[in-house]
């Protein structure tokens, strides 16, 4: 099994968002089999908070099932995980602090489109289209790398 968590700040909007879009995207393949996927928050800002409803409006409005998820922060349980995929560039950098564990394969998600933009925070911007648009992206990305360097199809 592959192990998976992506990361952001509060684990309301922008992770919860990667985990279900991705999670679709594996059920589509018919890979779920070869996954477990989940998300985590860098801060305990929002623990125990339900996804934001502009994250829920964003994957409804493309038909992507939710993943109903309560915010938690990422901790030493999660240093079982392959991969940790944060939204930015302050997630990544709490995220190479917390994690000593050299072999969990850390990276921003558009780092898989070969690009080392952040992902910008729909709390902020409160644009989650953009924001769905980048993830969905990272997120195609994501998979193909991980089928081809695991030899999954
Ligand atoms: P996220 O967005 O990191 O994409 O979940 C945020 C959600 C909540 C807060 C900040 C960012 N907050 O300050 O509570």
């Amino acid at each position: 099994m592959i192990k998976i968590v992506f990361v952001c700040l509060g684990n309301i909007c922008r992770s919860p968002m990667a985990e279900s879009v991705f999670t679709h995207l594996v059920n589509e393949k018919n890979l779920s089999q070869h996954f477990i996927i989940d998300s985590a928050a860098t801060s305990n800002w929002e623990s125990g908070n339900p996804i934001y409803p502009g994250t829920i409006n964003v994957l409804k409005k493309h038909h992507i099932p939710i993943k109903e998820t309560y915010s938690r922060q990422l901790n030493t349980a999660d240093l079982d995980a392959d991969y940790i995929i944060t939204m930015d560039q302050n997630n990544y950098t709490n995220v190479m602090n917390f994690v000593k564990n050299k072999s969990i394969e850390i990276n921003k998600l558009l780092h898989y489109t070969h690009s080392e933009k952040d992902i910008a925070d729909p709390w902020y911007t409160q644009d989650f289209d953009t924001t769905y648009t980048e993830v969905y992206e990272g997120c195609h990305a994501l998979l193909e790398y991980l089928i081809k360097k695991h030899e999954l199809i």
